[in-house]
């Protein structure tokens, strides 16, 4: 394989959006020296600009992002170059306007907003590979351009079409999987249950709005196809570029941050040059710093190593409910907790706060208030940060805790007509992944087929679907000596969405030891008391020991005494289930019980509210030490270490002021 290009700019990237074409040209000026100011290194540009560029179909207008990348370079600062096409012009869709989108109702939805467009309208495609075609001709050479930023949070507005078009495409997706076999597809769908046997491939739809409740294999078919779909639009684009400029990355902007669920990066990661991501923090978060680390370990485990941090935000956003501004201190601690779990490059939506538009109320680098102002002030701190770890860049994070992460078994998990429409993956896999990272234990996000050597612990707080191979694998870590750790519902279904037979957790009964022979949701509010204290809510089941112990069993209700946590010794290993949701306080103790077994460390002792993430080069450690409680803390670190933020000597300890960070660096030895 050849290796893929790699980003170009030194150190770790800083810079955010730039639409300077929201602005007279002499603004721009003002931009730069502002740029300049904040150790800007690199800008997104032309992201939503397809209107200005191609003001009419074919015939294009480059004049502006000509002085716009010549005045960039003349000022030192790099371009992420974006193609267009998350905005297409009213002028293609009065010419196509069966590109339009269509909702499950039937709906066709209009233009005047943006990413209206439906994935598999071919006069889309063409217009999109022929803007992005323009674009590379154009400026392939300039050397303003380090990267291309193919589209725009593919599938944001639009993940799923149910027009005429998508229907066929559907079709043709289904036939290439089911090997043109239509009576795999209806086995596979099982769809002798409610007449729904298909004769012609013809009568396939999309889960288009039904009275009653869709099938669930082909809603999963379903949103397998629409991420493809999407995907095989961002290797189209990708791949005009790469035609004309094979040695500039390709990257697009994934949405891994709470709530986004719609494509499956695991498949999309590798066709990136750069893996990138959006972070938003979502305002009823009570500990959205949680989600940041949990978020940024998904993306250097997706990355393979160091990611790039695309957007997130300065301040407060304008597309929840209440948008919370930040607090003291939290840009840093945001933005230097995603370098902490790997990013290599820190940039924001956007450059300038709008006057407007539909997002004149969300923050930027730049806000209405001017420079006046606080978040101008941390934005120029943050920019001198992140020039003094420029040394960090490269280096990535180890762990020996594997959780599992699987976009296929969320989809699944989340359908209609599951026993409890409570449990919800996001939240399982934040409850165990939470009292890891207050214990200040690494950990990386795998698939159920990922190879496991390496890891001494892998967590699986919710996977209701898994294919046999998935299964094998993880059950195989365990009887290798690995310790495995199961959450309620798993191994439920195989990868058609079919019961696994013969009693729960069916693909994990054997290893764990155990077997269900009914399931007992509990409803929202309800709990049952656990032995050996504590409580359990969201779910049990009526459990038999098969080998396992039991560690924890109810204390009440129509299931006392039956076991609700077990343990299994499984070949060399062991094996746990969770057949419920502990409190918070149980579940920590539990999962510092499995850990502590499993022979897995913090990465180094730190007390409460202090968040300790290592970054790893041959030649050094890097400690990031983020201070979330308020209260400052004093940590131990080697003799030798230096304090990379103020440049200074730390030996022997660091001290961290109230909301404080310190990013230390102790050279490797041995
Ligand atoms: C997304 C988009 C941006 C902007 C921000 C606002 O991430 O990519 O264009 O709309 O949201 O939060």
């Amino acid at each position: 394989m050849t290796p893929k290009p790699a980003l170009s700019v030194p150190g770790i990237a800083y810079g955010g959006d730039y639409n300077p074409e929201q602005w007279p040209e002499e603004v721009w000026a003002e931009d730069m020296r502002l740029m300049r100011e904040a150790g800007v290194t690199m800008v997104s540009v032309g992201i939503f600009a397809w209107a200005l560029l191609e003001p009419a179909e074919g015939v294009y207008d480059f004049a502006r992002m000509d002085r716009l990348l010549d005045l960039l370079h003349e000022n030192g600062i790099a371009a992420d170059l974006a193609t267009p096409t998350a905005a297409p012009p009213t002028w293609f869709f009065r010419a196509h306007s069966e590109s339009l989108p269509v909702d499950r109702d039937g709906r066709r939805l209009s233009y005047g907003s943006r990413q209206t467009f439906c994935p598999s309208s071919p006069a889309y495609r063409e217009a999109a590979l022929r803007i992005a075609g323009a674009l590379a001709e154009r400026y392939a050479e300039h050397p303003a351009v380090v990267m291309w930023h193919v589209h725009n949070e593919y599938g944001c507005h639009n993940p799923a079409c149910y027009c005429e078009a998508s229907a066929e495409s559907f079709r043709r997706w289904l036939r290439a999987k089911y090997g043109d076999d239509l009576a795999a597809l209806n086995d596979a769908w099982g769809t002798t249950f409610w007449s729904q046997w298909y004769y012609d491939w013809a009568e396939i739809l999309p889960p288009r709005a039904t009275a009653a409740g869709p099938n669930p294999t082909q809603l999963l078919d379903w949103r397998r196809f629409c991420s493809d779909e999407l995907l095989s639009l961002y290797k189209a684009e990708r791949d005009v570029l790469r035609a004309a400029a094979p040695a500039i990355p390709a990257t697009t902007n994934f949405m891994v941050m709470r709530g986004a669920d719609k494509m499956d990066y695991w498949r999309w990661a590798p066709e990136l040059d750069v893996v990138a991501n959006d972070h938003y923090l979502m305002y009823d978060d009570p500990e959205p710093e949680i989600d940041v680390a949990l978020n940024g370990d998904l993306m250097r485990s997706l990355a393979g190593g160091p990611w790039f941090l695309m957007e997130h935000s300065t301040g407060a956003l304008n597309w929840q409910h209440v948008n919370r501004a930040k607090g003291p201190g939290e840009l840093r601690r945001n933005a230097l907790a995603h370098v902490a779990h790997g990013a290599d490059g820190i940039a924001y939506f956007q450059w300038r706060q709008s006057k407007a538009g539909a997002e004149q109320w969300h923050s930027a680098m730049v806000p209405h208030a001017g420079t006046d102002s606080q978040i101008w002030r941390d934005v120029v701190q943050l920019g001198a940060d992140l020039k003094a770890l420029a040394e960090v860049r490269g280096s990535t994070g180890t762990a020996s805790v594997a959780i599992v992460w699987d976009w296929e078994a969320r989809w699944a998990l989340e359908a209609p007509a599951q026993p409890s429409a409570e449990v919800r993956f996001e939240g399982l896999v934040r409850d165990w992944y939470e009292p890891l990272w207050r214990a200040g234990v690494a950990v990386d996000f795998v698939r159920p087929g990922a190879r496991l050597e390496g890891y001494r612990l892998v967590l699986v707080p919710s996977l209701y679907l898994v294919d046999d191979e998935g299964a094998a694998n993880l059950t195989g870590f365990a009887q290798r000596g690995g310790t495995l750790a199961v959450g309620f519902h798993s191994g439920a279904v195989d990868a058609n969405c079919h019961v696994r037979l013969g009693g729960y957790p069916g693909a994990f009964r054997e290893a764990l030891g155990i077997r269900s022979d009914e399931y007992f949701p509990l409803p929202a509010g309800e709990t049952l008391g656990l032995s050996g204290g504590g409580t359990a809510s969201l779910w049990s089941e009526r459990l038999r020991l098969e080998g396992a112990e039991a560690v924890a069993s109810y204390t009440e209700g129509p299931l006392a005494d039956v076991p609700a946590v077990t343990r299994h010794s499984y070949g060399e290993g062991a094996a746990w289930y969770l057949a419920t949701r502990p409190d918070p306080a149980t579940l920590a103790s539990l999962l510092t019980r499995i850990r502590t077994e499993a022979g897995v460390e913090p990465v180094r002792a730190a007390p409460e509210g202090v968040e300790v993430v290592r970054r790893r080069s041959p030649a050094a450690d890097y400690l990031f030490l983020i201070d979330h409680s308020g209260d400052g803390a004093r940590i131990a670190v080697a003799e030798d270490a230096v304090e990379l933020l103020t440049g200074r000597p730390a030996p022997g300890s660091v001290t961290l002021a109230p909301g404080g960070i310190a990013v230390v660096r102790e050279p490797r030895r041995g």
